[in-house]
């Protein structure tokens, strides 16, 4: 009989990190959702009792503002985003059982009561605090909207919580010429009244160093707890502030008109919402998980940038609020591509969409994710060439091989009826329970979030099926009298192993899975049915289940990627890109010599500003800071490819040391540098991310 319960049933419940509502999904937030939905399938795999949720991240200024700056309300924006975001994840197979938003009824209920607990707990205090406004925008400014020279090493253009440079962390009111990033003025210093959590409170203090003792962190992430924490005798803990002043999109703070709840206090209470809202759907007792006592296990699957919030805010607001806290924090490293960071003009920026569009086969990314996944908090690096590499040889090679190479026999052979329990030898038989003897040790592997091994121990049993196929030689059998019984056998043989694969496969695989059990004409692989061998039973006929993953289409995707960058901002049509290919380049000019080129001073330079010239049919004024005390004002022409709004705090490349000209409308103190070509369209040049103002261009 089928064991589908497992002798004790776990209750689970498991989160992402809930995705900021205003930008697309790219393959570095993948990293994470894969991740967790592979660990959830395994668990339910498994016959665990396990609910995954998420939901966009919805509130703030950054939100309010892209709504404002696109003409639509924060609700059409997080709306439209929501669909966006959920549809990438369902190409993915990144399989919630709730997907919501943090703007519901029922977070708002979570943040307000947990908010009033704390405050009744006397963990609340209002202090008043000077902050940085905009007197144009009529708003106070988060550190991020302000910008200015770096107090420390005076790169310019730096945000007012850290510098870019030098990682200098400094209050916003230390930078030198702030200015505000939202309007472009200068920010006044203001009082306002900010309700903070008090983190700094000694039963903060000691349940956060027993909190960290439990075994809720990773190695790594314990040692950073100690490091937040201090000694025994010490206080590092600051209180945290969690309101911000209207115009704010977000909830209201309870009898505080005007203050809102600041995005972070309310982002991890999304989980709540998220998972009362399948309470409500599904009939589960919402108490049963998040009472203080509860049996049930949570956890929460985190990029390693965000274990502050959930290593000291999250634990520390819900043990005091009177609920549950976390059983572990699961924190990843972050995505590199190629070795380096994700990068627009290298094209290695890469979005869930322009993946599926190009490659369709997210299955591939899921596999070689899990390849690279180890449990810690390490980088992961999505190599392109290697990705290609792995995918053909470890997917195609080794297991869909096994199926390719002995299902056909089976239909055209014996219409379709696989070897009976007696006809398989007692060779087969141990080589069959032999792979049904792994289960433990891949299931732990999954249990640990250590795909990689559990990949390297299935790649492994892939290869001892391959070398019974090869041994065996179904082709040569198939052609030689009185060899039906050993065809017959072989191939039911190599079959199983198959299924066993890819049921072991299945969190990382489950798409290709379900066609397999299609395929087999079998119930949904669970891990107890690995011992359910499938002997003298009638399979449908074989569909190639996998193609391999051709280079051209990586190369095509990062091309387009890059493509979008160096397009006009509005054109993202591939068609126009070919047809603009086809024509001639112009003549390559006379031969120079380097001393030649070396005259020409090229900056990297900052648009400060960029304003139409009144009266000028082409030309835009520009101004641009390339680190000089005062920047430099050029006319470009340029005012039929750009909006000048949109080039504002855009860098691109100038040539300094071009003597001054008088023009109509003014002095010009240099030029920037643009492409065109016979096609329509003029594009200016964009140094790569992380280059500075007045950097020399050689
Ligand atoms: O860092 C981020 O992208 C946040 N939106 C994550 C929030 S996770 C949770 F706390 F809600
Ligand atoms: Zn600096």
């Amino acid at each position: 009989m089928t064991r589908t319960i497992p002798a004790k049933q776990r209750k689970i419940l498991v989160t992402s990190a809930l995705p900021y509502a205003n930008g697309s999904i790219h393959l570095g937030h993948l990293v994470e959702y894969i991740q967790t939905d592979i660990w959830v399938r395994f668990q339910k795999m498994q016959g665990h009792s396990c609910h995954y949720v998420c939901a966009d991240d919805t509130h703030g200024t950054p939100i309010m503002l892209r709504a404002e700056k696109e003409g639509i309300t924060p609700e059409q924006l997080i709306a439209r985003v929501w669909q966006e975001h959920f549809d990438d994840f369902s190409a993915f197979h990144v399989n919630f059982d709730n997907y919501g938003s943090t703007n519901s009824n029922e977070t708002r209920e979570f943040a307000q009561g947990i908010y009033k607990k704390l405050k009744a707990e006397n963990l609340i205090e209002v202090r008043s605090i000077e902050q940085f406004y905009d007197p144009v925008k009529n708003m106070f400014l988060p550190d991020r909207f302000i910008k200015g020279e770096c107090p420390k090493c005076h790169a310019k253009d730096q945000y007012g919580d850290n510098c870019e440079a030098c990682g200098a962390a400094y209050a916003p009111t230390e930078l030198i010429n702030p200015f505000s990033a939202v309007s472009g003025a200068k920010p006044e210093l203001r009082n306002s009244d900010h309700y903070f959590f008090k983190l700094s409170d000694q039963r903060c203090q000691d349940f956060l160093r027993q909190w960290t003792r439990s075994d809720t962190l990773q190695a790594e992430a314990s040692n950073k707890m100690q490091e937040w924490l201090g000694s025994a005798d010490e206080n590092k803990l600051s209180d945290w502030d969690i309101s911000r002043d209207a115009p704010y999109f977000g909830f209201e703070i309870p009898d505080a008109p005007g203050k809102y709840f600041y995005v972070w206090l309310d982002a991890p209470v999304g989980y709540m919402g998220s998972f009362k809202q399948l309470c409500e759907k599904k009939g589960i007792a919402f108490d049963e998980y998040w009472k203080q006592d509860s049996d049930a296990e949570l956890y929460h699957f985190i990029g390693k940038d965000i274990l502050y919030f959930h290593a000291l805010f999250w634990p520390a607001m819900l043990q005091h609020a009177g609920y549950r806290t976390p059983t572990k924090l699961f924190a990843h490293g972050f995505l590199t591509v190629n070795g380096e960071k994700m990068s627009k003009s290298r094209g290695t920026f890469i979005t869930a969409r322009s993946y599926v569009e190009h490659i369709k086969n997210t299955e591939y990314l899921r596999y070689y994710y899990a390849a690279k996944l180890n449990g810690s908090m390490e980088d992961l690096d999505l190599s392109l060439d290697d990705f290609v590499a792995k995918v053909n040889s470890d997917l195609i090679g080794k297991f869909i091989n096994i199926a390719s190479r002995t299902a056909g026999f089976i239909s055209k052979k014996f219409d379709g009826k696989l070897a009976g329990k007696e006809q398989v030898s007692a060779a087969g038989n141990a080589l069959m329970s032999s792979f049904i003897a792994a289960s433990p040790v891949i299931a732990s592997c999954y249990e640990d979030r250590d795909f990689g091994k559990a990949i390297r121990e299935i790649m492994r049993l892939a290869d001892q099926a391959n070398e019974y196929v090869n041994d065996k030689a179904p082709w040569v059998l198939a052609k030689q009298e009185g060899q039906e019984a050993a065809l017959q056998e072989a191939c039911t043989v190599s079959l199983n192993l198959f299924r066993l694969l890819s049921l072991y496969l299945k969190p990382i695989l489950p798409m290709l899975a379900k066609e397999v059990e299609s395929f087999f004409n079998i119930d949904p692989l669970t891990w107890a049915s690995a011992e359910n061998l499938v002997l003298g039973h009638t399979i449908n006929t074989y569909q190639h289940l996998m193609t391999r993953l051709d280079p051209k289409l990586i190369e095509g995707m990062v091309a387009a990627n890059q493509e979008s960058l160096q397009a006009a901002p509005q054109s993202h049509s591939p068609a126009r890109h070919a047809e603009a290919q086809q024509h001639a380049i112009a003549p390559i000019a006379e031969t120079i010599s380097i001393d030649d080129f070396s005259k020409i001073d090229l900056r990297v330079a900052k648009i400060v500003n960029a304003e139409h010239v009144e009266g000028a049919e082409k030309l835009l004024k520009l101004t641009l800071d390339i680190g000089e005390e005062k920047p430099r004002t050029v006319f470009a022409g340029i005012k039929s490819a750009y909006d000048p709004e949109k080039l504002k705090g855009r860098m691109t490349v100038m040539v300094a040391n071009l003597a001054p000209r008088k023009m109509k409308f003014g002095m010009s103190e240099g030029m920037v540098l643009a492409a065109s070509g016979e096609a329509p369209g003029l594009f200016i040049l964009s140094p790569d991310d992380g280059a500075q103002a007045g950097m020399r261009v050689k």
